[in-house]
């Protein structure tokens, strides 16, 4: 345990002094108001509303009716370029946000004014070890305490109505890749946290502490660790069946970094397992289940014991976590009552699964096109898999999924559940055989830049599209599809207005009528949105809060129908019947093409195709595909003097505290030079390419 410094929580003290006049006292929110939640008209107290997960709110002053009044109350900028994912909770009037590198704001929720900011002052150069951007999803509120999860594996209490802290543990061991980006949930008094990592070869783990005090009070590791030291339970002897070779050496992945629910009836725990590492099962030993990776698992609350398992994609080979939202909803299924538990899975099926006991009730596919699976066994759920889909192929859905983290709404109004479907994406999958795990890199084991008949067809193919999706659990069939024009959709919100609120890639926040799929409002925030919509009331007054700002998974420049241009500061933003505040946020990003590159460097064919490899292994996941980034610096923009410099920036550090890693232990200065004759190359395509299309 570390507790912060004196000064710091002092500081904290005296900025909420002079904000209590406005910032008020709530009540500390107890067992009692989590259970109740559903019927707490005017706050929003947990990550899913209700501890349902159903993102459904009773209010309906902003109906199908009255909708067309809908405007800005009020935005604010949160300071950061880089992805927003949180769901923001509000109690009283004072919202509770996460912004990126786990920075807490508490803001009046009617104005957007700050109470106070908590920064936990994550190490920039822990960038280096996650895979998909410096992202938070959110806080938890209990005992008059906020908590919040932090990229470099803490969990933190902080006082709700000051930001100070209260306890501050460590979740992880730091010299290894853990991240935190989920947001914390409550179950009986603990404080529930995962984290993230199998991308680089962890360990997976869901672990409770005490909300009072910080105490760990129990850890469930997802998958089995050194047989040598002896298993912690029947559960990981029983997993450990399940795996080939020395995978604890790699650490076995499984990571709990997104869903998870808890029922109190059952006081069970609910929450989804990421992938295994390395990605592909052949590198893994060939054909083992992995247990218990890519699944779904409930454990005892009170005691983290395994209550069952069900896992969707057994021996995964394609990044198919199953961390996607899970939502509980009671069903009438053949004629009877059923509780349930329901996911849209990465993998393309939406399963629905008894939550007392894990079977398996019903699955199909949601969209159309998959590739590695024919379909689920009708007894066990197990995957029906494509002969040769764990050879080279091409694979729908790709790693990022037909549905990734975005949270999903149920209406238990429509009976609908509603979420972001993502059509069509296709993926190259090569594992690469003389891959060897390296605690210092990433360890997906793909095999760099492949070349083939396979990659050329798959350049060819049509790009994904994307929808929003209102799916009927019960006949598990589509009730309507709402495309968009852009592949990636953002979070949902439904509401008893009979409305489904959702943002998207191209800045646009749109609202669907709920029961068929028309669009009945929009307004373009000026910047992607991934994060869900929150809505809650104020003194007799209904508002909409959203987060907008691209990055993430989603930003990693795999929408195809995203420009370069338009990311920009993230921002919150505020609507209520009759808002009318003006929104004109500075423009943000490259107006034009890339300049033609002043610098001119030594280069080859060969030399930028090296570089390209490399680029694409170490840099595109932060400086975009292809060099076409958005939210961090776009490469082929780069001036003259840092692309000279570009070996102290990338071997020596001397960015590494604004979170531009060093790879001083994992590339030389040789390859360095290779990355930076790609660079040129790029910069100089897109100047020529400018060229070009004048008329
Ligand atoms: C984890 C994310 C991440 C990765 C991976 C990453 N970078 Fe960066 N990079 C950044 C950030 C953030 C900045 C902006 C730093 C700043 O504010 O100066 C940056 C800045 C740079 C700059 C300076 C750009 C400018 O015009 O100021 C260069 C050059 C650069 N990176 C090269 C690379 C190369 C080459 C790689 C791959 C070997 C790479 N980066 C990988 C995050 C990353």
């Amino acid at each position: 345990m570390r507790i912060h410094g004196r000064i710091n929580g002092l500081l904290a003290c005296a900025v909420a002094l002079l904000l209590t006049a406005s910032g008020g006292n709530s009540a500390p929110i107890g067992d009692a108001e989590l259970r109740d939640s559903g019927k707490d008209q005017s706050n929003w107290l947990m990550y899913g509303r209700t501890y349902e997960d159903h993102r459904f709110s009773p209010l309906k002053q902003i109906s199908e009716k009255s909708i067309g009044k809908l405007g800005l109350a009020w935005s604010r900028e949160l300071t950061t370029t880089r992805g927003l994912e949180a769901t923001p909770l509000v109690q009283d009037g004072i919202l509770y946000t996460t912004s990126a590198w786990s920075v807490v704001h508490a803001m009046d929720a009617k104005t957007g004014k700050t109470l106070w900011t908590y920064d936990p002052r994550v190490p920039r150069a822990r960038a280096y070890f996650i895979c998909c951007d410096v992202v938070n999803r959110g806080v938890a509120l209990y005992g008059g305490k906020v908590y919040v999860g932090t990229l470099d594996g803490r969990l933190i209490a902080l006082n709700q109505r000051t930001g100070s802290p209260v306890w501050d543990v460590s979740t992880a061991d730091s010299d290894k890749p853990y991240a935190i980006t989920g947001a914390p949930r409550i179950a009986r008094g603990m404080v529930v946290i995962g984290n993230a990592g199998a991308e680089y070869g962890v360990r997976g783990y869901i672990s409770a502490y005490d909300a009072e005090t910080g105490k760990m009070a129990w850890r469930f590791y997802t998958v089995p660790g050194d047989p040598s030291k002896g298993f912690e339970s029947k559960a990981m002897a029983d997993a450990a069946k399940t795996w080939k070779g020395e995978w604890w050496k790699v650490g076995g992945g499984g990571t709990a970094w997104e869903g998870i629910v808890y029922d109190p009836s059952l006081d069970l725990l609910y929450f989804g397992t990421g992938n295994p590492t390395a990605w592909y099962r052949d590198l893994r030993g060939g054909n083992s289940d992995n247990l218990y990776t890519a699944s779904i698992l409930a454990v005892r609350a009170r005691t983290g014991e395994l209550a069952w398992h069900f896992q969707t994609t057994p021996g995964d080979n394609w990044d198919f976590d199953s961390t996607q939202p899970l939502v509980q909803a009671d069903l009438f299924i053949g004629g009877r009552p059923r509780m349930v538990i329901m996911q849209a899975n990465k993998n393309g099926f939406f399963y629905v699964l008894d939550r007392a006991t894990g079977e398996f009730l019903s699955g199909k596919a949601f969209v159309s096109g998959i590739t590695w699976a024919k379909g689920l066994d009708p007894k066990t759920g197990r995957p029906i898999e494509e002969p040769d889909a764990s050879k080279p192929a091409i694979i729908s859905p790709a790693p990022d999924g037909a549905h990734n983290w975005n949270p999903m709404a149920f209406s238990p109004e429509s009976g609908l559940v509603y979420f972001p479907a993502k059509i069509g994406t296709q993926s190259l999958h090569v594992p690469d055989t003389n891959w060897k795990y390296n605690p210092d890199k990433s360890n997906l084991g793909r095999a760099p830049g492949y070349e083939g008949p396979l990659a050329a067809k798959l350049k060819i193919m049509p790009p994904p599209t994307g929808e929003l999706l209102a799916w009927n659990p019960v006949t598990q069939r589509a009730a309507w599809r709402a495309k968009y024009p852009v592949a990636v959709g953002g979070g949902v919100l439904a509401t008893a207005g009979n409305l489904v609120f959702q943002g998207r890639a191209d800045g646009i926040l749109a609202a669907y009528r709920a029961t068929d799929g028309k669009q009945m409002w929009s307004f373009d925030a000026k910047t992607g949105i991934m994060a869900p919509p929150v809505t809650y009331q104020i003194d007799g007054v209904q508002y909409v809060s959203v987060l907008a700002g691209w990055g993430g998974p989603d930003g990693l420049g795999n929408d195809p129908s995203w420009g370069p241009t338009k990311p920009g500061f993230g921002r919150i933003l505020t609507f209520v019947l009759g808002g009318k505040t003006p929104f004109n946020p500075p423009a943000f990003g490259h107006k034009f093409p890339p300049p033609m590159p002043a610098l001119t460097v030594d280069s080859n064919s060969q030399l930028v195709r090296q570089g390209e490899l490399l680029f694409g292994d170490h840099c595109a996941g932060c400086h975009g595909a292809n060099a076409i980034a958005g939210p961090l610096p776009d490469l082929r923009y780069s001036s003259k003097a840092t692309l000279e410099g570009i070996q102290g920036i990338v071997l020596g550090g001397t960015r590494a505290a604004m979170g531009m890693p060093s790879f001083a232990k994992i590339l030389n200065p040789g390859q360095v030079r290779a990355i930076q004759a790609y660079i040129v190359w790029r910069a100089r395509a897109g100047a020529m390419a400018a060229t070009v299309k004048k008329p």
